[in-house]
């Protein structure tokens, strides 16, 4: 037995007594005492009281590997090579950067170091958020790519609009926004050749049903799913975010960001906002004005339009 199997059966939100847990489970009482101790680690808090058992209170909502593969579209299942899902690993990306060969997608209810864009940590708690990773291999080197992550975002926008998630925004170069605050973020992480075959790993993370306490060490404004009246199940996420990607990573090599183009200024957040874009030791003044053809973010500044791309930028509204 493993964590998970308990998991399981307590993901209903009902009361287990020991006894039924450890019948669940073929093991002794002693054995499920000692897993349920676990639970704490993963930051659950279990709800024990006597004569009635344990239970979680409001349930689990779990990932299951079976369901999202007899779920997925014919498209993607011909092109995904393998799926993991774990229960707990450090990071989704870390785990394809090191590991992912091109088609694999990772999936995890939990991540111990989860990273954000710009060296940033991604908080990661147990079963309300999506950790999505996949690995795709390019050979038309780092070129190729450009723009990429903006169509990414819109690829994701999609999959939650499908889901029935209304007034999503997107902002440069790829957080999903609802109402003015962060819902999901995007994060490539490339290797191999500049010039030539190159991987990359693209993980996405989407804020399912985020505890208030847990939602207070997120730095910036952030919203989700669930308060936007979601009712559907993280699997749902899952698989629609794997029949939106794979689709757009098999054939961006041809297409490249263009195509994508207008469907992502019709969304952008920011378009015509007076804002301000910075590096660690720069900052630029400016009107957005949308973006180009290659995904590069189009100011108006005193001098001119300007166009600017790179993953270390960040993009905020003056006030
Ligand atoms: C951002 O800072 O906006 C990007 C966040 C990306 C988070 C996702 S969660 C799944 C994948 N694994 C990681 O460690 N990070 C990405």
């Amino acid at each position: 037995m493993n964590l998970v199997d308990i998991l399981k059966v307590l993901s209903d939100g009902n009361f287990h007594s020991g006894e039924e847990l450890g019948k669940a489970l073929g093991v002794s009482r002693t054995a499920v005492w000692k897993h349920l101790h676990k639970l704490d680690e993963l930051g659950l808090e279990l709800v024990s009281v006597k004569g009635r058992g344990y239970c979680l209170e409001g349930g689990l909502d779990l990932l299951d590997e079976a369901v999202i593969t007899a779920s997925l579209g014919d498209e993607s299942r011909g092109l995904i090579q393998n799926l993991d899902v774990f229960t707990d690993i450090d990071s989704t990306n870390r785990y394809l950067v090191e590991n992912g060969l091109g088609g694999d997608v990772c999936l995890a209810e939990q991540q111990t170091k989860g990273r954000g864009r710009r060296g940033r940590d991604w908080v990661s708690p147990f079963a309300r958020s999506i950790y999505f990773s996949t690995a795709w291999v390019f050979s038309g080197g780092a070129q190729s790519l450009e723009g990429l992550s903006l169509a990414v975002g819109l690829k994701v926008a999609d999959a939650l609009a499908g889901l029935g998630c209304r007034d999503l925004q997107l902002k440069w170069p790829n957080d999903i926004l609802s109402n003015g605050s962060k819902l999901a973020g995007i994060l490539l992480e490339m290797s191999g050749d500049v010039s030539g075959e190159c991987k990359v790993v693209l993980g996405v993370g989407i804020n399912v049903d985020i505890p208030e306490r847990i939602g207070q060490s997120i730095d910036q404004q952030w919203i989700d799913l669930k308060s936007m009246g979601f009712a559907g199940t993280r699997n749902d996420v899952a698989i629609a975010l794997i029949n939106k990607l794979l689709p757009l990573l098999s054939t961006y090599s041809d297409t490249g960001f263009k195509p994508y183009r207008q469907a992502w200024e019709s969304l952008d957040a920011f378009r015509g906002k007076e804002v301000y874009l910075s590096s660690v030791n720069n900052r630029v003044d400016g009107r957005a004005a949308g973006v180009s053809d290659t995904g590069a973010l189009l100011l108006e500044t005193d001098e001119g339009i300007r166009q600017y791309s790179g993953g270390e930028l960040s993009l905020r509204l003056r006030s």
